[in-house]
């Protein structure tokens, strides 16, 4: 069975506990929380308020991305806020070695994500140490953009280096219900799902659709 983790990114904040509800009726069980600081990536999303209002209003599973620099400032406030998945870029720290056990020490999951244009060579001295590794099929910054087809051969490398180790592999960026089967079959555990589950009138059933082809 793969996961399904809907960002909430493009999601009508203003009537977000109702939206949350109702993907809650569809069966997701987790969510892909995408924290923007408008430096390391061209954009500004939320920070750990947000987060910690979601996590006492409702049980889902809380997966945040920081595309921040320097995490290591705010990985104390997003683990006491609630995270559960803590996922950072190797490029948005000197340390990341350092970055991934002070996740760890708050009795957090570690993930690494990797940019499109960035090696999978970067996991080389941290793949036992991390939980997730969160492959970028856009550029970060955005939702609503195209899903670039060169990574699902990323993907499919990704899969061959976790082996048989216990580490989930998660897409995020431009999946789609037409490009999801070719994303599963590379290789992946876990897909985010940002426009095509937030945008139009129900979240529920458009979270409904991407859950029959996962849990299949
Ligand atoms: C991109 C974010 C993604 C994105 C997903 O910077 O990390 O999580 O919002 O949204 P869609 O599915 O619209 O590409
Ligand atoms: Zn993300």
């Amino acid at each position: 069975m793969n996961i399904l983790s809907p960002s909430i990114m493009t999601a009508d904040f203003l009537n977000l506990g109702r939206d949350l509800e109702e993907i809650k009726k569809a069966g997701v069980k987790n969510l892909h929380l995408d924290v923007m600081d408008g430096n390391f990536v061209p954009n500004i999303s939320y920070g750990p308020k947000i987060i910690s209002d979601i996590k006492k209003g409702t049980d889902f599973i809380l997966d945040a991305h920081l595309m921040i620099n320097e995490p290591e400032n705010l990985i104390e406030e997003f683990s006491k806020a609630g995270c559960d998945y803590i996922t950072i870029h190797p490029e948005s720290t000197i340390h990341l070695h350092r970055q991934i056990s002070l996740i760890k020490s708050f009795g957090k999951k570690a993930g690494v994500s990797l940019n499109p244009s960035t090696p999978l060579s970067y996991l080389d001295y941290v793949i036992d140490d991390i939980d997730l590794i969160l492959i970028m099929s856009v550029n970060p910054g955005f939702g609503g953009q195209s899903f670039i087809p060169k990574i699902l051969d990323k993907i499919r490398e990704t899969k061959e280096l976790i082996g048989d180790r216990d580490i989930i592999l998660e897409v995020d960026g431009g999946v789609k219900l037409d490009n999801l089967k070719d994303i599963i079959d590379a290789g992946a555990d876990m897909v985010v799902v940002g426009s095509a589950v937030f945008d139009g009138k129900d979240p529920r059933k458009n979270a409904e659709e991407f859950l029959e082809i996962l849990n299949d």
